[in-house]
């Protein structure tokens, strides 16, 4: 599963200046469930976003590298990051202030210093991650789901979402391109979502994603690369509004399906389900600060 590749050059390139990490996501092997409870242990949000009464101790879990193999960014000789398995049930219902968001299932994991408008979301920043299937508890495909994405700071709307599955309202249930991963701009003002990149979400694969927006000036890049390729340019710089700052999600957020008006509310959600995406390679790093990483070597 490791590329041999990875034990030649990783001394030739050692000399070269990395990108600075600003805020670090990846775990250790001997990292322990019980320590994602707790805020001074935990480099996510060891309380949100989750169902009520709910915990990350219980939500997530640390799969078998031997059977998903390390993300790109999780090899680092000698010892590896391990990848982190987010998963939902019928419980995964959050509850904010008591008002439950019955239309929803959620399990997303925040960065624990992305406050809405701390240092990841000043400058230029770039968010990494890798996605991969887990053939065992399968998502729906019937339903929409957003698995990656930056909420603005009044959670009024998105700096862009990475989905995938069948788009709310599609009148083909499940959709044709259910089954690919789309990365989608800024949704500021009400603005229609624009897609700007697409690629199948094959199973048994990592994607991996460098996700960089310019905080200034208003832009967003996107490099993507699978299994344990160079990360490679997929989306130029180009105009994307990131006025709002915000907080990086990273799992499941599964929506219903209709009908339903109020999303978060209404619509319609099977029980008995059993679902989780596995993650790996999550960080996010200061452009100013020699650029972004394309490979770990
Ligand atoms: C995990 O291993 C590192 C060495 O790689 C060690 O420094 C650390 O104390 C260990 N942590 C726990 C919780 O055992
Ligand atoms: C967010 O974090 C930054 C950096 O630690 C801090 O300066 C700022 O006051 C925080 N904002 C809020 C609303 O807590
Ligand atoms: C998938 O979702 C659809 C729509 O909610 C539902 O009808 C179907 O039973 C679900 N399939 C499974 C295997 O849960
Ligand atoms: C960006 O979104 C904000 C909030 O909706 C809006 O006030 C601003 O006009 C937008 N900027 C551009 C360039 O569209």
């Amino acid at each position: 599963m490791i590329p041999a590749i990875f034990f030649l050059s990783s001394f030739a390139t050692a000399a070269l200046a990395a990108p600075k990490v600003i805020w670090e996501g990846r775990l250790k092997m001997n990292f322990s469930a019980a320590d994602l409870d707790k805020p001074t242990t935990s480099p996510y949000n060891a309380e949100f976003v989750l169902g009520a009464g709910q915990k990350w101790s219980e939500q997530l879990l640390f799969p078998s590298m031997s059977v998903t193999g390390p993300s790109l960014f999780d090899l680092g000789y000698p010892d590896y990051r391990k990848p982190i398995e987010v998963t939902i049930n019928d419980k995964s219902i959050f509850t904010p202030g008591g008002n439950a968001q019955k239309g929803f299932r959620r399990s997303e994991l925040l960065p624990s210093t992305n406050n809405g408008t701390d240092a990841t979301v000043q400058g230029t920043t770039t968010l990494h991650f890798s996605v991969k299937e887990d053939v065992h508890r399968p998502l729906n495909y019937s339903h929409q789901y957003e698995i990656v994405f930056i909420e603005t700071n009044d959670f009024s709307s998105h700096v862009w979402t990475l989905k995938t599955g069948t788009p709310f309202g599609s009148s083909e249930v499940p959709a044709k391109d259910a089954r690919t991963l789309r990365l989608g701009g800024s949704t500021a003002g009400g603005k229609a979502e624009e897609v700007l990149f697409s690629v199948p979400f094959d199973t048994g694969c990592w994607h991996n994603f460098a996700v960089q927006t310019n905080w200034v000036d208003n832009t967003i890049s996107v490099w993507h690369s699978t299994g344990y390729g160079l990360l490679s340019e997929v989306v130029k710089t180009r105009a994307n509004n990131a006025t709002g700052k915000g907080q990086a999600h990273i799992g499941i957020l599964k929506l219903p399906t209709p009908p339903a008006t109020d999303l978060s509310h209404e619509g319609y959600q099977p029980s008995d389900i059993n679902e989780g995406l596995i993650y790996g390679g999550l960080f996010v790093e200061d452009w100013s600060q020699n650029g972004v990483s394309r490979t770990p070597w």
